[in-house]
């Protein structure tokens, strides 16, 4: 029987994932679970076929240039890819995969989550609860923006951009969406297609940003788009950190453009904003979206699917380049 193709996972998936990787590949798992640098990932090319990394381990134009010509896949443990050079890599004949669908929903709850928490105040009165200060109330105390029925906008309406109108379509919200084009009937549900950004801005109560981080959207939400919401407006990101302005968002949380904000996901990570701590009006969470037991092990298994059809010599379902 010919060897098993050489497999390094870079950080500790889920269990399931790593029993089925380590039982059809020869694998090396990162026990120590600490993000791959550069070097580790130059010189994990020369010993490797295979790579699953996370959207922690970058694989940037200078490292792809690099890599030994033994690596033949990087099968991504994520939907994201901006941790990619997708030419760079494509350009040394590297396949490159990612896991969408899978965690579609899961990222989309997450998004609702933030949604719910800043729009009524669970920072603050987690926090007064918790340390015993809640000795007061009164029909005026934490009072919150109403989710139920209120207009939503969504920017980037692909997998997750429809689940969570799914979702939020539960609490009767108007859906409004921004995206490249637009969606058919029978996947628009009835959301309404803004074909510029300066127009869904100017409905959207609630926006929620959905789309990839790419160098046209980095910084997507600076100054002037944000004074073009409505004012009291909640802001929600669940997709990636570079789409926000962090100055331009404290500063539309100081003047009350926006009420609040939600957030998973931030220009440093891991560590987030410092800036961001003073702000009870910012939810805030690790980068968790996808963290669900049965979308991690969804995560993993399709990663694995992809390498299985790359090394049965078939194109895998998510081969991107
Ligand atoms: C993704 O899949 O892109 C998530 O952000 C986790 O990496």
């Amino acid at each position: 029987m010919a060897d098993k193709p050489r497999l390094w996972i870079t950080r500790r998936l889920s269990d399931a994932t790593l029993e089925r990787a380590s039982r059809d590949y020869d694998t090396v798992i990162n026990h120590e679970d600490t993000p791959g640098t550069a070097q580790d990932l130059i010189a994990a090319s020369a010993e490797f076929d295979a790579i699953i990394p996370c959207h922690s381990e970058h694989f940037s134009a200078e490292v792809a240039a690099q890599l030994d010509p033994r690596l033949k896949i990087i099968a991504n443990h994520s939907v994201g890819v901006d941790h990619c050079d997708l030419p760079a890599l494509g350009a040394r004949g590297i396949t490159v995969t990612n896991t969408p669908d899978v965690l579609s929903d899961a990222t989309a709850e997450l998004a609702m989550l933030l949604m719910l928490g800043a729009a009524r105040n669970a920072v603050a009165g987690d926090r007064i609860v918790r340390t015993g200060a809640w000795d007061f109330w009164s029909p005026s105390f934490m009072v919150g923006k109403q989710v139920t029925g209120a207009r939503l906008g969504i920017i980037g309406m692909g997998r997750v951009g429809r689940a969570f109108a799914t979702k939020a379509r539960g609490f009767d919200m108007k859906i409004h969406y921004y995206n490249r084009s637009e969606l058919s009937p029978e996947a628009a549900q009835g959301a309404t297609y803004h074909s510029t950004l300066g127009s869904l801005l100017g409905v959207a109560d609630f926006l929620s940003l959905h789309c990839p981080a790419t160098p046209e959207t980095t910084g997507l939400m600076n100054a002037e788009r944000f004074a073009m919401l409505p004012d009291g407006a909640v802001m929600v990101n669940s997709a990636r950190g570079a789409l926000v302005d962090e100055a331009a968002l404290t500063a539309a949380l100081d003047s009350g453009k926006l009420m609040a904000a939600g957030l998973d996901c931030f220009q440093t990570e891991p560590g987030g904003n410092p800036a961001f701590a003073a702000y009870d009006n910012i939810f805030m969470l690790p980068h968790i979206g996808s963290a669900t037991t049965r979308t991690r092990d969804a995560m993993g298994f399709r990663a694995l699917d992809n390498l299985d059809a790359f090394f049965a010599g078939k194109t895998p379902g998510d081969q991107l380049v």
